[in-house]
């Protein structure tokens, strides 16, 4: 990890606590954005073009475990991990800037993901938000989740929101040095409000999402674009979710996704994430919403679709996608972040 970096981290740790503990612990849910954040300003301090809106899928996501040990060692799903591969390497790199803050040479990471990883459910999001709370709970940092989404936010963009139930929005943030580029809940609940899962593969994708963001920013002419509708998004989506206008969450949503897919595609080579599933799909909920169904998708980096739709249409989504994981975001047992 670079020197730039290392000085953030201390930066944000400045109003750390210290309380040395054996072990740490952290919990964290995957998060669907329904502004996308695509495109970086800074790719050492991952910070992004565009600010992003995302929804939480309550339970779904990360539980991580960790505590200190003469050499990194990580335990995924219940599977030692080969230090060599590059999930094991990215992880390590990331660690690099916490050893010393947490007096520890290596760290054992012990993680459990309720959802596939690197299939486009954001799995690097739950898990580098996981591993940030496991470390704030091991050194006893007690820093508010505002600061944790920064550090979080530098092993992975997607993570900032990941520290919070419900809704959470990104703030791009403006300052070269990333301290104005933080997330933070939305404070309000939306309790009819459902997401439904069709996970057509659990396969690794052939181009992660850092790579592939670098490729569209660098190649497609369509990306000069991407920034300023995102953040006419952004906005939109925010004014829905205080009016509870669904209509205007769901196509808002449907229409940031599809646009940075299109913008993707326009890049060279270009970057297809979707499998045929994936157009049928589209070409269904589209149909069913033109027959009076409220219904709108979003895709993040990878060919998995995510319907969204609200609790009274259940039983009529269920039928037409009988496939369907059914997520209620807002769902009692989805304790609020602090
Ligand atoms: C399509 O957060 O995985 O899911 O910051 O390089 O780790 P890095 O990228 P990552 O990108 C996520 C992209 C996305 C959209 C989103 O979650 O906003």
């Amino acid at each position: 990890m670079s020197e730039i970096q290392h000085q953030f981290v201390k930066k944000i740790l400045t109003s750390a606590s210290h309380g040395a503990y054996e072990k740490g612990r952290g919990l964290a849910p995957s998060n669907i954005a329904l502004c996308k954040y695509w495109g970086k300003r800074d790719t050492t301090l991952n910070l992004p073009l565009n600010s992003s809106l995302s929804i939480s899928l309550g339970e779904k996501g990360t539980c991580t475990q960790i505590r200190r040990v003469p050499n990194d060692q990580f335990i995924l799903n219940g599977e030692p991990i080969d230090p060599a591969t590059p999930f094991a390497q990215r992880l390590s790199t990331f660690l690099e800037l916490f050893r010393e803050p947490c007096r520890a040479p290596g760290f054992e990471v012990i993680t459990d993901n309720t959802i596939p990883t690197a299939a486009g459910l954001a799995s690097s999001a739950s898990g580098y938000a996981a591993l940030v709370l496991a470390l704030n709970d091991l050194a006893g940092w007690d820093l508010p989740r505002q600061l944790l989404s920064m550090l979080a936010r530098l092993g992975s963009g997607s993570a900032s929101r990941s520290l919070f139930t419900g809704f959470a929005c990104w703030h791009r943030g403006e300052r070269a040095d990333g301290t104005d580029s933080f997330a933070e809940a939305i404070e309000t609940t939306w309790s009819d409000l459902r997401i439904g899962i069709l996970t057509l593969t659990e396969a690794e994708k052939p181009v992660g999402s850092r790579a592939g963001m670098q490729r569209t920013l660098e190649t497609s002419p369509r990306y000069a674009g991407w920034p300023a509708r995102a953040e006419v998004d952004f906005e939109l989506l925010q004014r829905a979710i205080v009016q509870r206008d669904f209509e205007t969450l769901g196509a808002t949503a449907e229409a940031n996704a599809l646009e940075m897919h299109a913008t993707m595609r326009a890049a060279a080579p270009p970057l297809d994430y979707f499998l045929p599933e994936t157009r049928t799909h589209i070409d269904r909920v589209q149909h069913l919403r033109a027959a009076g169904l409220p219904i709108y998708l979003t895709i993040d980096a990878g060919p998995n679709v995510k319907l969204l739709f609200q609790a009274a249409h259940t039983t009529e989504v269920a039928a037409a996608f009988p496939a369907l994981e059914i997520i209620d975001p807002f769902g009692a047992s989805h304790a609020r972040t602090p």
